[in-house]
C-alpha cells in the first residue's frame, strides 16, 4: 500500500474528445510533425489553479508521440520516457513507483504486472486498441484506462480513396510490371471514378468521412448501416446490405468486429455484387471471407480488391505473409489487381500526433479533475471544473464496488458538509462518485478522507483540493 501526498488543482474542463481531430492541420508531407506550443496550449487555455504536479510520476513507454509527451511535461509532472517496451520483470520494477503509465500496443499490462502497480491510478493506451491491458483487473483495482479510438479515421478514409482510384486504373499491376521492366499501356477495363457508385458498409467515423471525400471526387455514395443515420452531402442510406451490393461499383467495409459482422461478405454477398465491381476492406480481417473473395476474383466477378486487414496478422514486420499465417495467403498474392497492405490504414504521422494529444489530454483531465469521459473500463463521469472563485472547495472522487448501500454510507459521511455538486455512475462491478464540497478546511478534508478510506467498499478514494496549501490527496488501492 503506498501513498502520495500532494495538492490537486482543478482546471477548466478540457475540450471534448474531438479536439484531436482539429489538430490534424494539413502540412507538408515531408515536414516533421510536432505539436506547436500554441496548439497544445489552446487545449488548456488558463491555469486557474496552482497544482503540485511535481509529485505525479509518469512512465511513457514505446516511443509515445512527442505531442503527448509535451502536454504531460507542461503540466509539471515527472515524466520518464523510454523508446521501447520493457521485459515483464523490468516493467514490474518500474511500474511500482508510477501514478500514470503510457503505453502502445506492445506492452502487456497483465494482472500479474498490475498487481505490483500499487500507486497506479490511470493507464493511457496511446493507440486504438486496449487488448494489451487487463481492463477488468484494472477497473476492479480502481485504475482507469484511456485510449484514442478514432484519431486515425481520416487516415483510413484517405487510404480508401487512394485505393478506389488505384483499383479503377489497375495501378498496382502496371507498377509491378514496370518494376519488372515491362511496358504495358492499356485502357481496357480502366475507369474514371467520377459518376461511379461507392457503397459504404458502416457509416461511422471512417465511413462518413469517406462519404464526403468520395462525393467531392464526383462519386455517388450509398451506405448501409444498422443504425438510421443522417446522410452527409447527397449520400443515401439504403435499407439493406443486398441493396447496397446490388447497386455499388465499389463496396467498402467500415464496420466493427462483431459476431454479426463475421464473414459478412461471403459467397452469397459476392454473388449479389455487380459483375466487374471492386471490394475494399480496411475494417477488420474477420469481416470478409477471403477464400470466397479469391473465388470471386478468379471467376472475374470482381475486377479488383484491396485488403488492409487479415484474420491473422503477424506481431512484427518481416516475411510473414505466407500460408503458415493464413492458409490462403499465397493464393491471394497470386491474383491480379489486388492491393494488399499491412494494416496501415491508420498509420500516419498525423494520426500518431492526434493520438498523442487525445490520450495525454484524457490523462491530464483524469489526474487533475477526476473526469472519466472516454475511459474504456470505468463509468463516464464529469463535473464542471472548480475555479479560483471557489477557493475552499474540495473535489471528492470515490471509486468503489458497485454494491447496494454504498451511497447511503458515503452520503452519511458527505452529508455533514455542503455538497455543491455530485454525480455517480456505475459500470459492471465498479462505481464512481464525484462530489464538490464547499467551505471545507484542512482538518475536515483529512477526516473526510479517512472516513471514506475506512469504508469496506472502497476501491480508491481521491480528494482533489484546489490550493497549493491544501495537502491531502492520497492514492490507495484496496487491499
Ligand atoms: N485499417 C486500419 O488501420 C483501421 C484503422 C481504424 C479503424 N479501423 C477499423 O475500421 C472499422 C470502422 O471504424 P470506425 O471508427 O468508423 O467505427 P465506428 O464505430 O465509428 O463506425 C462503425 C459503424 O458500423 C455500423 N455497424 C455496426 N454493425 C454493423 C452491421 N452489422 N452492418 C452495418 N453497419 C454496422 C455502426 O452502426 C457504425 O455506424 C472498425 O472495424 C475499426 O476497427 C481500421
Amino acid at each position: 500500500m503506498a501513498s502520495a501526498a500532494r495538492d490537486i488543482a482543478s482546471r477548466p474542463r478540457g475540450p471534448s474528445r474531438t479536439v484531436s481531430h482539429s489538430l490534424c492541420s494539413s502540412s507538408s508531407p515531408t515536414s516533421t510533425f510536432h505539436a506547436s506550443p500554441s496548439s497544445s496550449r489552446s487545449a488548456f487555455p488558463k491555469q486557474l489553479k496552482p497544482f503540485a504536479t511535481e509529485d505525479i510520476r509518469i512512465l511513457l513507454l514505446e516511443n509515445v508521440n512527442q505531442t503527448g509527451r509535451d502536454i504531460l511535461a507542461r503540466q509539471g509532472y515527472q515524466v520518464e520516457f523510454l523508446k521501447s517496451s520493457l521485459p515483464e520483470e523490468q516493467l514490474i520494477e518500474k511500474i511500482r513507483d508510477v501514478h500514470v503509465i503510457g503505453i502502445r500496443s506492445k506492452t502487456k499490462l497483465t494482472a500479474r504486472v498490475l498487481r505490483e502497480a500499487k500507486n497506479l491510478i490511470v493507464i493511457g493506451c496511446f493507440c486504438i486498441g486496449t487488448n494489451q491491458v487487463d481492463l477488468d483487473y484494472a477497473a476492479k483495482h480502481g485504475v482507469a484506462v484511456f485510449n484514442s479510438p478514432f484519431s486515425n479515421s481520416r487516415s483510413v478514409a484517405e487510404l480508401v480513396i487512394g485505393e478506389i482510384i488505384a483499383l479503377a486504373r489497375q495501378l498496382g499491376d502496371r507498377s509491378n510490371e514496370m518494376h519488372r521492366g515491362t511496358w504495358n499501356k492499356v485502357s481496357n477495363k480502366c475507369w474514371e471514378i467520377r459518376g461511379k457508385v461507392l457503397g459504404i458498409i458502416g457509416y461511422g467515423h471512417i465511413g462518413s468521412q469517406l462519404s464526403v471525400l468520395a462525393e467531392s471526387m464526383g462519386m455517388q455514395v450509398i451506405f448501409y448501416d444498422v443504425v438510421n443515420l443522417m446522410a452527409l452531402g447527397t449520400a443515401k442510406q439504403v435499407p439493406s446490405l443486398a441493396d447496397l451490393l446490388h447497386d455499388a461499383d465499389f463496396v467498402t467495409c467500415h464496420v466493427p468486429e462483431l459476431p454479426e459482422t463475421n464473414n459478412m461478405i461471403g459467397p452469397e454477398e459476392f454473388e449479389q455484387m455487380k459483375n466487374g465491381s471492386y471490394l475494399i476492406n480496411a475494417s477488420r480481417g474477420s469481416v470478409v471471407d477471403i477464400p470466397a473473395l479469391i473465388d470471386a476474383m478468379r471467376t472475374g466477378k470482381l475486377a479488383g480488391a484491396a485488403l488492409d486487414v487479415y484474420p491473422s496478422e503477424p506481431a512484427g514486420n518481416g516475411d510473414y505473409f505466407v500460408n503458415d499465417l493464413n492458409s490462403w495467403a499465397e493464393g491471394l498474392r497470386s491474383l491480379n489487381n489486388i492491393i494488399l497492405t499491412p494494416h496501415i490504414g491508420g498509420s500516419t504521422e498525423e494520426a500518431q500526433r492526434a493520438i498523442g494529444v487525445e490520450v495525454a489530454e484524457s490523462l491530464v483531465r483524469y489526474v487533475n479533475e477526476g473526469t472519466t469521459i472516454g475511459a474504456v473500463n470505468f463509468p463516464e463521469v464529469t463535473l464542471r471544473s472548480l475555479t479560483l472563485d471557489e477557493p475552499n472547495h474540495v473535489r471528492v472522487i470515490f471509486i468503489h464496488h458497485n454494491v447496494p448501500g454504498v451511497l447511503r454510507k458515503v452520503n452519511a459521511i458527505l452529508g455533514d458538509h455542503n455538497v455543491d455538486k455530485q454525480m455517480t455512475d456505475s459500470r459492471g462491478e465498479v462505481a464512481y462518485l464525484m462530489a464538490d464540497i464547499s467551505n471545507v478546511n484542512q482538518s475536515e478534508i483529512k477526516d473526510l478522507f479517512e472516513s471514506l478510506e475506512a469504508l469496506s467498499c472502497t476501491l480508491r478514494e481521491l480528494l482533489r483540493v484546489p490550493r497549493t496549501t491544501a495537502l491531502l490527496t492520497k492514492y490507495k488501492l484496496a487491499s
